[in-house]
């Protein structure tokens, strides 16, 4: 199993990722959010670049079974449903609808990856499921941090250095590119206070400043929900895994 990882999508073209299987990280908050909708019900997650398409997607159904969610700055955006809190995104707002998504840093790069063959959606909140999928899958894949506008940022490369050692702790052979390996280790030196990284982390003191300091410490929760969303065809759903493998071989 080849392990390739990008510290930012910037700068890579949407073909590189074509027929690849790509794991998706933005621990804050889009990944964390996405990965608690579908945990409490949501339909379905529609990740959109823009607020346009957001606006233009959601048409005429939108606030009945389509809500709006997303942010700019970190704050929900005027006319939206949900902004991007996962403690916005409870069983009674989400159930049942389908969330058209569009998120500064988070949604681009899950839009970026659209030609590739597979995609799921990871945080610290499921790590271990993505993991065991990764495992039963056993194929080359690229992690791939959102960053914070287009630069690196600490937490997604952070838990995309704990995926690797994971399935590294499972006695798979695994080969690295230096990305990834430099995400190993930084992994290894903040393994002991997820929660403090985060909040050491420019994003996560961004987030303090504008009121949203315990979204830190539920996304910094390792293992607290146990879904797997694959992103397929622009989508994001819930699937199990053999689910998922039967269609790959199909
Ligand atoms: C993003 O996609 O940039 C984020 O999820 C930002 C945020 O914390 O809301």
């Amino acid at each position: 199993m080849h392990i390739d990882l990008l510290m930012t999508p910037t700068g890579t073209s949407e073909l590189f990722f074509r027929d690849k299987n790509v794991v998706v990280i933005d621990v804050l908050r889009a990944s964390t959010s996405i990965i608690t909708a579908l945990n409490n019900g949501a339909r379905e997650v529609i990740p959109v670049a823009s607020v346009e398409n957001a606006v233009k997607v959601s048409g005429s159904l939108f606030g009945d079974v389509v809500l709006r969610c997303g942010e700019r700055e970190g704050k929900i955006i005027p006319g939206f449903n949900l902004g991007n809190s996962p403690f916005e995104y409870t069983p009674d707002a989400v159930a049942k609808k389908s969330l058209i998504f569009t998120s500064t840093n988070g949604s681009l790069a899950m839009v970026k990856a659209k030609f590739a063959r597979r995609i799921v959606v990871a945080a610290f909140i499921n790590i271990s499921t993505v993991v065991n999928y990764l495992m039963k899958l056993n194929e080359d894949f690229v992690i791939v941090c959102a960053g914070k506008e287009h630069n690196f940022c600490i937490e997604d490369v952070v838990c995309g250095g704990m995926v690797i050692d994971m399935l590294k702790k499972n006695e798979i052979e695994i080969t690295q590119t230096d990305a990834s390996q430099a995400a190993q280790i930084l992994y290894k030196s903040f393994k002991r206070s997820l929660h403090k990284m985060l909040r050491n982390s420019d994003h996560g003191k961004y987030l303090i400043s504008i009121g949203f300091e315990k979204d830190l410490k539920v996304c910094a929760e390792v293992d607290s929900i146990e879904v797997l969303p694959i992103l397929d065809k622009g989508v994001v759903k819930l699937m199990k895994d053999e689910v998922a493998l039967q269609e790959k071989s199909a």
